[in-house]
C-alpha cells in the first residue's frame, strides 16, 4: 500500500486509468534513471514502454537536466504572441532537420493532441485560403489514436474513445489496415496496400470538393502497433495527389528514432503535407508538441495575410514554444542525433523481431504478434467476452514481476528505450513468456 489517504488518492481523477482497481492497489512511481524506474517500496522496474512513447533517451538525461535548470534560471518563462525568444527558433530549425525535405514550417503546440487540433484546423483554414471553402471534412482511420480532443476523437477510430462522446467533427473513417491472414507477419505485411482505396470510395461518396484532409498514423501505435502494409501509405499519398486533399501523418510516436529512422514518413519512405508530434520532442521531461507543414501551407498564410501587422494565422497556445520545452528539446534532440539513435534502433529492429515473435509459442491466447523499428504489440483472445482482461491481468504480473508494460484494449504494447541493451531485451521477453504461459 501506499503512504497517501484515501482522500488524497481519491482526490485525483486519473486519465486513462482504472481509478476504482488502481485506488484499491496503488501503483507509485518513486523515481527513475536510464532504463529503469523504483516504485515507493524501492523495487526497480524496467521501463517497456519508455514513459509513454516519450523516453527514448531513457530517464534522468543530463546534458537534459542541465538544459532545462539553466533554462528555468535564465528565463522562465516568456510571451508566446508576437514576441519571441531564440530557443524556439533554434529548436524549430533543429526539428527540421528530423523531417523530409520540404516540411519546414514548424508550429508549436503544448501537446499530441494539441498538435492534431492544429493540423486540422490549419487543413481547413488552407483550403479557405485558396479559395476551397467547402473543403472542410477530415478521413482517419478505424484503430486510429489522435489524442484526447474534440477533434483527436472525431478522426480516431478507436471505438471505446469515442461512444461516450456524442457527436463530433465531421469525420469518415478509412477500414483499418489488418487483413486477414496476416497475423504474426514480421514488419510490414505484403497483403492489404488495397486498403488505401477505400479512400476512393469515400471520395465518391462525399466529394474531393467536401474533403480537406486525410490523417492517419504511419504506424498506429495506441490500437497496438498496427504496422502499414507494403505500398498502402503510397498509395493513399497517390491517391491525396489526385484529388486535392492534404496527407497529415500523425506522428506523436513515429517520429525522432521510434522507427529506426528520423521518422515514419522517412522509415515508410512517403511524404505528407503535415506531420504532427510531440512525445520524444523533450524525451518526456516536460509537455511540447509541434506541427511540420510543408512550405507552402506556410506561404499561402503568409500571402493572403493581409497587412503585415495582422495574424495570419489567428491559433496558438499559452504555452506555444514554451522556453523551458523548447531548451529541453533542443538538448533531447541533440543527444538522438550524436549517439545516432535511429540508426542504433534500426540495427537492433533485426534482434527484437525474433525476441517478439518468439513469444507466440507461449501461449494459445496470443493470437498476434506485430513489430516495427524498437515497438511490438500482442493481440490476446478474449476472456469469456472481457476483451480487455487478459491483458490487463499480464501488465500486472509483469508489474510485479518488475517490468512495466502497457496494456490497452486486447493487446500489450512494448517499446523499451532507446539505449536498451540486448540483454534486457531478453528479459522482457522472457517474463512476458512466463506471464503469458499462466494464461
Ligand atoms: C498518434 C498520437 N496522436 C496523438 C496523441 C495525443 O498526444 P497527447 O496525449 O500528448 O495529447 C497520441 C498519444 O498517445 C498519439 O499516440
Amino acid at each position: 500500500m501506499s503512504n497517501l489517504t484515501k482522500n488524497q488518492l481519491d482526490s485525483h481523477w486519473m486519465p486513462y486509468s482504472g481509478n476504482r482497481e488502481f485506488k484499491r492497489d496503488p501503483r507509485i512511481i518513486a523515481s527513475a534513471d536510464g532504463c529503469y524506474y523504483k516504485d515507493n517500496h524501492g523495487r526497480k522496474i524496467f521501463d517497456g514502454l519508455s514513459g509513454l512513447w516519450t523516453c527514448g533517451l531513457g530517464h534522468n538525461v543530463e546534458s537534459i537536466n542541465e538544459a532545462v535548470s539553466n533554462q528555468v534560471r535564465t528565463l522562465d518563462y516568456s510571451p508566446a504572441f508576437q514576441f519571441g525568444h531564440e530557443k524556439s527558433f533554434l529548436l524549430a530549425e533543429k526539428i527540421t532537420e528530423f523531417m523530409p525535405s520540404g516540411l519546414n514550417r514548424i508550429f508549436f503546440t503544448g501537446s499530441g493532441s494539441e498538435s492534431v487540433d492544429t493540423a486540422l484546423k490549419v487543413a481547413r483554414a488552407y483550403w479557405r485560403k485558396k479559395g476551397h471553402g467547402t473543403k472542410t471534412k477530415f478521413i482517419g482511420r478505424v484503430k486510429g489514436y489522435h489524442g484526447a480532443g474534440i477533434s483527436g476523437f472525431s478522426v480516431g477510430g478507436i471505438p471505446a474513445n469515442r461512444t461516450l462522446y456524442g457527436q463530433g467533427l465531421d469525420a469518415y473513417h478509412l477500414p483499418d489496415t489488418q487483413a486477414p491472414g496476416t497475423e504474426f507477419t514480421k514488419g510490414m505485411s505484403e497483403i492489404g496496400s488495397d486498403r488505401a482505396n477505400a479512400l476512393l470510395d469515400l471520395i465518391t461518396l462525399h466529394d474531393a470538393s467536401n474533403i480537406a484532409a486525410v490523417i492517419v498514423e504511419p504506424m498506429s501505435g495506441s490500437a497496438g502497433v498496427i504496422v502499414p502494409p507494403q505500398g498502402y501509405l503510397k498509395r493513399l499519398r497517390e491517391i491525396c495527389d489526385q484529388h486535392n486533399i492534404l496527407l497529415i501523418f500523425d506522428e506523436v510516436i513515429t517520429a525522432f528514432g521510434r522507427m529506426g529512422a528520423n521518422s515514419g514518413a522517412e522509415a515508410f519512405g512517403v511524404t505528407p503535407d503535415i506531420i504532427t508530434m510531440a512525445k520524444q520532442v523533450t524525451n518526456g521531461i516536460i509537455p511540447m508538441g509541434a506541427v511540420a507543414f510543408k512550405q507552402e501551407i506556410y506561404d499561402t498564410f503568409m500571402e493572403h495575410g493581409g497587412h503585415d501587422y495582422m495574424l495570419e494565422l489567428p491559433h496558438g497556445y499559452t504555452y506555444s514554444a514554451h522556453p523551458i520545452a523548447c531548451a529541453a528539446g533542443l538538448a533531447s534532440l541533440s543527444e538522438l542525433q550524436e549517439q545516432q539513435l535511429p540508426q542504433r534502433i534500426k540495427d537492433m529492429s533485426g534482434y527484437w523481431e525474433e525476441a517478439v515473435h518468439s513469444l507466440r509459442s507461449s501461449s494459445d491466447c496470443i493470437t498476434d504478434i506485430r513489430n516495427y523499428g524498437l515497438a511490438a504489440g500482442i493481440t490476446l483472445s478474449a476472456l469469456n467476452g472481457q476483451p480487455a482482461r487478459r491483458p490487463y491481468e499480464v501488465a500486472m504480473d509483469m508489474w510485479a514481476k518488475g517490468f512495466y508494460v502497457r496494456y490497452g484494449g486486447d493487446t500489450i504494447q512494448i517499446a523499451p528505450p532507446f539505449i536498451t541493451e540486448r540483454s534486457e531485451i531478453d528479459s522482457l521477453i522472457n517474463a512476458l513468456g512466463e506471464s503469458f504461459s499462466t494464461l
